[in-house]
C-alpha cells in the first residue's frame, strides 16, 4: 500500500514540475514573439493646453466667448503647429515664432540631430528630440512632411495650425532651380534652359518613381502628406483639399505676407510687435519669376493639384480679410510698416534662422 502511494505521489510531482516547465516555456515564447509591444510608444492623452496657466486660459475661453469674439480681450495663443513649406519665406516667419517663444518661454519640439524631421518621410513624434509620451510642447515649426494623427498625439488639443503657401508656378520655378540637381531625371534634359525644356514635355521627362521626384510635381500637396501624383479629377484631390482647409485655422500667402501677419496676429491674439519681421533670405532680383505667361500656364497645368489648392485657399484668405475689414486691414498693414521702419533694426534676432 505504502509503496503504491509513494509511486503515485512521485508521478504527481513529476507532472507538476513538467507542467510548470512547459508553462514557463510558453510564456517565454509568447514574450519573444511579440516584441513590438515593447517598442511602440504608449498612448498618453495630450493635455488641453500647454500654456503656463492652462486652467485660467481655459476658463477665460469657455466663460466669456462673446467678449473674445468681439476682440476686446483675449489670451495670446501659445500652442502652435507651423507647417513649413518649401521656398515660402518661412525662415522670416520662423524668426517671428522664435522671438515669440523666447518672450513667453515656450517649449519647442525640435528634431533630433537634424534640421528637419527626416523629410521626406512622414512625421513621427518619436523624431522629436527628448520626446516622452505625455510631455508638453508648445510649438513645432521645423520642416516636416505633415502627418495629422502623429502631430495630434504630440501637441495639446488647443493647438493652432498655421501654414503658408506660395503661388505654385513660382514655387515650381524656384524648386526646379534649387532642387533640380537632386532629381536624377533632370540630368538628361538637354540644353541650358532645362526648366522650359522640361515644361515643354513634362510627361516625357518626369519619372514618378524617380528619386526625389516630388520636388518637381505638386510639392505643396506632397508636403501636406498627400499623394502628389494623383490625377486632378481623382476624388482624393478634393478630399485632400478639404482636409487641409479643415485642419489649418490660418493659411497665409507669401504674396500677401503683411496681410497674412495681421490675420495671424488677430487669430492668435498677439500684439503688433510680435509680428514685426526681418526679411531674411531676401534675394530681390533672383526671386522675381522669369516665366513667360505661356510657361507660367504650363507650370500651373503641370502642378494642377497645387494650383487648385492654392486657388481654393486664396479664396478663403480674402474672405478672412473681408471679415476683418478691408479698411482696417489697410490701416494695420500701414501701422506694421511704420513700426518696422521705426523698431525693426533694434529688435534682436531671436532664435536665429533654421
Ligand atoms: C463677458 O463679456 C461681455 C461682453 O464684453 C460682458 O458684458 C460680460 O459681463 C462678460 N461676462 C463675464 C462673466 O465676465
Ligand atoms: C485670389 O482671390 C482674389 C479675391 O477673390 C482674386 O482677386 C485673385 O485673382 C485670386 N488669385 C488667384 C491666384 O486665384
Amino acid at each position: 500500500m505504502a509503496v503504491r502511494q509513494g509511486r503515485q505521489w512521485r508521478s504527481v510531482c513529476k507532472g507538476l514540475v513538467l507542467g510548470t516547465l512547459l508553462t514557463s516555456c510558453m510564456i517565454l515564447l509568447y514574450c519573444l514573439s511579440t516584441p513590438q509591444t515593447h517598442f511602440s510608444l504608449p498612448e498618453v492623452p495630450v493635455p488641453y493646453s500647454c500654456a503656463h496657466r492652462p486652467s485660467q486660459l481655459r476658463s477665460k475661453q469657455t466663460t466669456n466667448r462673446s467678449q473674445q469674439a468681439s476682440g476686446q480681450t483675449c489670451t495670446p495663443k501659445v500652442d502652435i503647429m507651423f507647417m513649413k513649406t518649401h521656398k515660402t519665406a518661412s525662415s522670416t516667419f520662423l524668426n517671428i515664432l522664435f522671438r515669440f517663444g523666447e518672450k513667453h518661454r515656450l517649449k519647442f519640439a525640435f528634431p533630433d540631430s537634424r534640421n528637419d524631421f527626416f523629410y521626406p518621410s512622414v512625421f513621427q513624434r518619436s523624431q522629436v528630440k527628448d520626446y516622452r509620451p505625455g510631455m508638453c510642447f508648445n510649438i513645432i515649426c521645423n520642416h516636416l512632411r505633415f502627418n495629422a494623427p502623429e502631430v495630434a498625439k504630440l501637441l495639446p488639443m488647443d493647438t493652432s495650425y498655421i501654414t503658408i503657401l506660395r503661388d505654385p508656378a513660382e514655387l515650381f520655378e524656384s524648386s526646379f532651380h534649387y532642387f533640380g540637381k537632386l532629381v536624377p531625371f533632370t540630368w538628361k534634359i538637354p540644353g541650358d534652359e532645362k526648366l522650359t525644356e522640361f515644361l515643354r514635355e513634362p510627361h516625357h521627362y518626369f519619372d514618378p518613381e524617380g528619386f526625389n521626384s516630388f520636388y518637381l510635381k505638386n510639392l505643396l500637396f506632397f508636403d501636406f502628406g498627400l499623394d502628389n501624383t494623383l490625377k486632378l479629377d481623382d476624388p482624393r484631390v478634393e478630399q485632400g483639399i478639404r482636409f487641409i482647409t479643415d485642419r489649418f485655422q490660418l493659411v497665409m500667402l507669401v504674396e500677401h505676407f503683411e496681410e497674412s501677419l495681421i490675420l495671424l496676429k488677430d487669430a492668435l491674439c498677439w500684439e503688433m510687435d510680435d509680428v514685426l519681421f526681418f526679411k531674411l533670405n531676401a534675394r530681390k532680383g533672383s526671386t522675381v519669376s522669369k516665366l513667360t505667361p505661356e510657361f507660367r500656364a504650363k507650370a500651373l497645368e503641370w502642378n494642377a493639384i497645387d494650383w487648385k489648392l492654392y486657388q481654393h485657399l486664396n479664396q478663403t484668405f480674402w474672405k478672412k480679410v473681408d471679415a476683418y475689414g478691408r479698411q482696417r486691414m489697410a490701416e494695420d498693414v500701414a501701422e506694421l510698416r511704420r513700426r518696422e521702419r521705426r523698431d525693426g533694426i533694434h529688435l534682436h534676432r531671436g532664435g536665429g534662422e533654421l
